[in-house]
């Protein structure tokens, strides 16, 4: 086994940053292949908790290579205090690399992605606030300023000028939103960050990354967001601005597709959400409350609540043909102990008739009333549960009905946030 891509398969939040830990500890390497600091990936070791934003999430073993993919879109200032904050952790990093390829976050992008969402409240998107799509927006519009190019002072005067040019135009006449913004300064401040991580850039990550591969490598392609945020294949335009889907490994990190060996998608016993947009099974008030109270269903980047709902298993489906699921990670499944019933999503119901292929559009998503099945719960605390034997029957009744619906086996079961709270079958 070489390759292994981990994806979330809901809208993000699944438990990608516990599982992506979790298998770390057997590879020799682990790639972020898109999104920036967007993401939040928590991994609790023992009673301490880390919230990941960049890092990939297998930095706490020193001998895994842990690499930001050209896929990434990185904002310096956070990469720098995520990697002091854990530096002061006592984790040295001597094990981090950056791709020079990936796209850099300035000033004008986060205040493009405040004002967009200020001034379009019909198309509020609900984003994380962090200009991540404004930065995807300039990579592919070819103006993008990347990681390599922030050592490069007269190329990045260059295209800072023209970008500085046409965003505060934007901003001061379109949206209303007084900038005023400072070249020289800009690019004092972006050269000095650089130079405080400019070791661990690597001008080729492709070939740092396929030399791995190689060599037999075990390697780990870390996803962020999930499949329903997908640009493509989400519930666009509720989605992000990358590709979160397993494919997005290939270009987020410069790897062929025949080299993926295993794709695991995780997946929450229930379903969660943050921002605007579609959620068939979002369940308003009471029981999503509670779900919410008990799961801490709180964004790890932005602390809003979580949307929550019911297992969905039409985006299961959904997210295995896209991604190739192989193996599946269900998490919090210890969260539904204490119910007295469990519904799960089998199909939608739209204009009359049963569908269970996840309606591309959104107006007719809007139409689609779940069709749900009803499964006994169970009382039992499953937080302390190691072995598959051992888990109440009705849970391995839900448990098998999410596989059944997801056409993939269960690898692993999350049983509670901590690294050891872990059920492996394979
Ligand atoms: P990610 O973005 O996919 O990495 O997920 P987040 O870290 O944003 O959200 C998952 C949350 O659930 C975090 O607070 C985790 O510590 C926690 N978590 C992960 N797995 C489990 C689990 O099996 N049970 C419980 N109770 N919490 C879990
Ligand atoms: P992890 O990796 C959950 C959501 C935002 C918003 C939409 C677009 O922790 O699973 P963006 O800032 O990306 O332009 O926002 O995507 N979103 C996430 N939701 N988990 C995430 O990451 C997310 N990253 C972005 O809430 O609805
Ligand atoms: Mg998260």
């Amino acid at each position: 086994m070489t390759v292994t891509v981990i994806i979330g398969t809901q809208w993000g939040d699944e438990g990608k940053g516990k599982i992506t830990d979790l298998l770390a500890r057997d590879m020799d390497m682990i790639v972020r292949y898109q999104g920036g600091n967007n993401a939040g990936h928590t991994v609790v070791i023992k009673d301490e908790t880390f919230k990941l934003h960049l890092i990939p999430s297998g930095v706490f073993y020193p001998n895994v290579v842990c690499v930001i993919g050209n896929g990434v879109v990185v904002d310096p200032a956070v990469l720098l205090q995520e990697i002091n904050s854990l530096k002061q952790r006592g984790f040295a990093l001597d094990n981090l690399r950056i791709s020079a390829q990936a796209h850099v976050i300035f000033p004008y992008h986060r205040d493009l992605d405040a004002a967009q969402e200020q001034k379009n409240e019909a198309g509020r998107i609900g984003t994380t606030n962090r200009g991540i799509g404004p930065c995807y927006v300039d990579k592919f519009n070819r103006r993008g300023i990347r990681i390599g190019d922030l050592g490069n002072t007269e190329l990045l005067r260059q295209r800072l000028a023209w970008n500085i040019l046409e965003k505060s135009f934007q901003l001061n006449n379109f949206y209303n939103y007084p900038v005023n913004y400072d070249i020289d300064q800009l690019i004092a401040d972006y050269t000095k960050m650089f130079n405080e991580f400019k070791h661990l850039v690597v001008d080729e990550s492709t070939a740092l990354i396929n030399q791995a591969v190689n060599q037999n490598k075990r390697i780990l392609m870390e996803g962020a967001q999930g499949t329903m945020l997908d640009v493509d294949h989400g519930t666009y335009p509720y989605v992000t601005s990358s590709s979160p889907i397993a494919g997005g490994a290939c270009s987020g990190a410069g790897i062929g597709p025949q080299e993926i060996d295993e794709v695991i998608g995780v997946v929450k016993a229930y379903v969660t959400r943050v921002g605007g947009g579609p959620f068939p099974t979002e369940i308003i008030g009471g029981m999503g409350d509670q779900l919410r109270e008990k799961g801490h269903e709180y964004g790890a980047t932005t602390g809003r609540p979580r949307r929550c709902g019911w297992f969905d298993g039409v985006v299961m489906k959904h997210a295995s043909k896209i991604n190739g699921i192989t193996q599946l990670a269900i998490t919090k499944i210890d969260v539904l102990s204490q119910l007295e019933k469990i519904m799960v999503c089998t199909a939608y119901e739209y204009e009359g008739k049963t569908i269970t292929d996840f309606p591309t559009d959104i107006y007719r998503l809007a139409k689609c009333r779940p069709i749900y099945e009803e499964w006994p719960g169970w009382n039992e605390d499953l937080s302390k549960v190691t072995k598959y034997q051992d888990l109440p029957v009705n849970t391995k009744k839900y448990l098998e009905r999410l596989a059944e619906l997801a056409e993939a086996k269960i690898a692993l079961i999350s049983v509670g946030a901590e690294r050891g709270q872990i059920i492996k079958l394979i």
